[in-house]
């Protein structure tokens, strides 16, 4: 655990590249929310011990955690440690960054109100997986990311920011996919800052 607590610990979850969480720490740093907000990602916890984000958030000096899914017998014992796990930081939010499980209601509810996630899509367009290639299959002039707050209906719940990025021609769904990144990036920080700002 973070040695110096703040009053609004922020607990990150990834399962991959953690791109969105490495532009989530950065902008904590350039846009000093420890002084401003009183707010520090005090956790990167992963369902995957292969996750790539994993080393740059040790890199960084955040604690990092893995809970394999697979160690568990049920989606609901696995939901459990997570929350567990996740309680250590009494977080004042819980930021979903790629985290590519689906959460149990009990889990959803534990965190209403303090729990994030982005989507790849412009929601309600599109929940699910695939989106991108779903997009062009289904000739969209745009595309682009939703930040929401979760509700147990998967990739629903009240959109907080939205970007949109044209769908170019030739695109496949890795250069679109790239291309709505570049925007993930910009938007989930600009979504938490509003949250911890109160707005
Ligand atoms: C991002 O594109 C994110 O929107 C998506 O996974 C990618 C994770 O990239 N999330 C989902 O599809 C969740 N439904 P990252 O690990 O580099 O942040």
């Amino acid at each position: 655990m973070s040695k110096n607590l703040c009053k609004n610990p922020i607990v990150i979850l990834i399962s991959g590249g953690g791109s969105n969480m490495a532009a989530i720490v950065r902008a904590a740093q350039t846009g000093r929310w420890r002084e401003r907000f009183d707010a520090e990602v005090s956790a990167v916890i992963s369902n995957r011990a292969d996750a790539g984000g994993l080393a740059f958030a040790r890199e960084q000096g955040i604690v990092t955690a893995v809970l394999n899914h697979r160690d568990y017998a049920t989606r609901e014992a696995f939901d459990a440690a997570l929350a567990a796990q996740i309680d250590l930081y009494q977080p004042a939010l819980v930021v979903l960054a790629g985290f590519m499980r689906i959460l149990t209601p009990d889990f959803v509810a534990r965190y209403a109100g303090r729990l994030l996630n982005i989507h790849p899509s412009l929601l309600p367009a599109f929940p699910g997986l695939h989106t991108h290639q779903r997009a062009i299959d289904a000739g969209c002039c745009f595309a682009g990311a939703t930040v929401h707050q979760v509700t147990a209906q998967l990739d629903h719940g009240p959109i907080l920011k939205q970007a949109v990025v044209p769908v170019l021609p030739g695109d496949t769904a890795h250069t679109l996919a790239a291309r709505v990144l570049t925007q993930e990036h910009r938007i989930y920080p600009q979504a938490i800052e509003d949250h911890l700002r109160g707005v």
